[in-house]
């Protein structure tokens, strides 16, 4: 059986940086209040034309150049997001396009803050399957276009950002080793954006109650995560039959500092093998983890050989866990003429793009 295994990385977070001080301007919050309840000091916003898709771009590309793959190399592209740029079309369609992928099938996955997980175990199983070679796995979100600026109970919480990966099928062992996923629907109202699907479609009625931004009751997603992590993460390394011991970097969805900590005492975990970068980010939902995946890489926390275990959880309720060894390095610095060619394709895509728009009309 082909194994999946991760070739290449890619992430890309929006310049606008929004601090605590800066929230605590526009709601009755303080930079103490947010760090010691959640460890955020400050998140990134997308700017003004920038939405999920054309990050999920950015992070794509840069998960593609490390691989040295082509766009056209890619059969598939899953885009994790909870933030699409439309109901429909998919956001994968429009990276598809963006990128120029063309032999690539696309699909947009829901899965609230697990996305990313879902995904990469949909992806993984399809190239153990032989169905497919070359996925594109993204995590996306623009959480800031569905969040209520005067709710200081959630606006605290959430920032914008993308992260990709390249998983490629290859005989070699290693890879994907084990993916879990869950959920229960009867937790489905406690984290929802209410409004804006077929139960409660756009209306005056739905704006003027607010009903097109993020609602949390954050007291009992607190409690389901810090339940949730520790026993995917055992279900997930039974299935791969490797102790907690053999894990060398864990990365848990980036929602909450104390979800963390607490989670990670109940493992018995060193706290060096846990990464965070939450006070930078913020939650980015399912962007989280392959930003965090891809940081991991570039600060030297993740080499071959070693197991990482990603566990998300979120909306729906859903939750997942992921075990794999890595098995690709950083990859070398590209020159400077694979780099102008690499912009020559995607600007030749662009192009492609724009005349094949043209030919659907005439
Ligand atoms: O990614 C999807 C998963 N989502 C999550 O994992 C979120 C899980 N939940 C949480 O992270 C936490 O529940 C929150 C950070 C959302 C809230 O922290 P908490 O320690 O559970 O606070 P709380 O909701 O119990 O509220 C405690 C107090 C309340 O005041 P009273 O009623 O005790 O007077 C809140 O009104 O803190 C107040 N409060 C705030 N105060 C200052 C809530 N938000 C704020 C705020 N600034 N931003």
């Amino acid at each position: 059986m082909p194994r999946a295994h991760i070739v290449g990385w890619g992430k890309y977070v929006p310049q606008r940086v929004l601090t605590n001080d800066d929230l605590s301007r526009m709601v009755d919050t303080s930079d103490e209040w947010i760090v010691t309840r959640t460890g955020i000091r400050e998140r990134h916003l997308a700017g003004e034309g920038e939405t999920t898709a054309t990050m999920a771009v950015q992070a794509a590309r840069q998960a593609l150049d490390g691989a040295g793959i082509g766009p056209e190399k890619v059969d598939l592209i899953i885009v994790a997001t909870a933030t699409p740029d439309y109901l429909f079309p998919s956001t994968a369609c429009l990276v598809q396009d963006a990128l120029g992928a063309r032999r690539a099938g696309a699909f947009d996955l829901a899965a609230g803050c697990t996305g990313f997980v879902y995904a990469l175990g949909v992806a993984a199983a399809m190239i153990e399957s032989g169905a497919i070679r070359t996925a594109l796995v993204i995590g996306a979100e623009t959480l800031s276009r569905i969040t209520d600026w005067t709710d200081r109970n959630t606006c605290v919480l959430f920032g914008d950002g993308a992260g990709a990966v390249v998983l490629r099928a290859s005989a070699d062992d290693g890879g994907v080793l084990a993916t879990v996923l869950g959920a229960d629907g009867s937790g489905s109202d406690l984290l929802l954006l209410p409004a804006g699907g077929s139960r409660h479609p756009a209306s005056h009625q739905t704006v003027a109650e607010r009903m097109h931004f993020i609602k949390m009751q954050g007291r009992d997603v607190f409690r389901f995560a810090v339940r949730v992590i520790p026993s995917v993460t055992r279900q997930v390394l039974e299935r791969t039959g490797l102790s907690i011991d053999d894990v060398s970097l864990f990365i848990p969805h980036q929602a909450n500092g104390r979800i963390i900590e607490s989670a990670v005492r109940d493992l018995k975990l060193p706290p060096e093998k846990v990464y965070n970068n939450l006070e930078r980010y913020g939650n980015t939902s399912a962007a989280s983890i392959p930003i965090a995946l891809c940081e991991a890489v570039e600060e030297g926390r993740l080499k071959p050989g070693d197991v990482v275990v990603c566990v998300g959880f979120g909306a729906g309720l859903t939750w997942g866990a992921t075990a794999v060894r890595w098995t690709h390095p950083q990859p070398a610095p590209v020159p400077a003429w694979r780099r102008f060619l690499r912009r020559l394709r995607y600007a030749l895509a662009a192009l492609g793009s724009r005349l094949r728009r043209l030919w659907w009309r005439v």
